[in-house]
């Protein structure tokens, strides 16, 4: 398989906590080549409150606790980064989490920001495009988006964790997550938690 080529977006939803296992477990997945990041204005807001982290600068050092030897991040406002074209190669796009807004812009390919953009890409050059959706509960707005997004090619991959593999915190909650979300794209995780049931 040759190595891959992801794009991942951070928006203003509950979960930072995903996003940051997200980063880490591609950060240390050998088969990654390269990751092109986007956190949202309002995800910041998020990174505040969930995981106390401040500011844009060095964010992506902050979240893996490392300096990022393939992870390039991007300002939202960037509509000429390379993941705004279609031309730019890569292995698909995640969003995790999801906001409503976010998938609202992209149900409606406002292609407003650099996210909605390079998800709109995404969707044309039909590739993978996984929409970690997060809120509770819906509302039918939502609930349209959701299938707006699917039937133009999008998977609807929302942010609810199992638990029928005990995780013990929050953290292994969200790892055992973002394990079955790159199971979906290809990238099985070593220590992801398989259903075993009794023979
Ligand atoms: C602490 C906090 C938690 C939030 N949780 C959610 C959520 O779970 N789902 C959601 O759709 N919006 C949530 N929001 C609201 C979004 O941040 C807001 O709608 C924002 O405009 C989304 O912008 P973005 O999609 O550009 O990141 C939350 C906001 C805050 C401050």
């Amino acid at each position: 398989m040759q190595a891959a080529n992801l794009t991942v977006a951070l928006t203003g939803a509950s979960g930072a906590i995903f996003g940051r296992e997200l980063l880490r477990a591609l950060e240390a997945d050998e088969r990654v080549a390269r990751v092109h990041f986007v956190a949202s204005e309002n995800s910041l807001r998020v990174l505040a409150e969930e995981l106390g982290l401040s500011g844009r600068t060095n964010l992506t050092e902050k979240l893996l606790d490392a300096i990022p030897r393939k992870i390039i991040q991007h300002p939202d406002n960037d509509i000429g980064a390379a993941i705004a074209s279609g031309s730019h190669p890569s292995d698909g796009m995640i969003i995790l989490p999801c906001s409503m807004g976010t998938l609202a812009a992209i149900a409606q390919g406002l292609a407003n920001s650099l996210i909605a953009r390079a998800a709109d890409v995404t969707l044309k050059e039909r590739r993978p495009l996984i929409l970690c959706v997060r809120e509770t509960p819906f509302n039918r707005i939502h609930l349209r988006n959701m299938t707006l997004a699917a039937e133009a090619g999008a998977v609807i991959f929302p942010c609810i964790p199992a638990f029928y593999n005990q995780p013990i915190d929050s953290t292994e909650m969200a790892r055992q997550f973002v394990a079955r979300v790159l199971a979906h794209i290809g990238l099985p995780q070593p220590g992801a938690y398989v259903w075993k049931p009794e023979e």
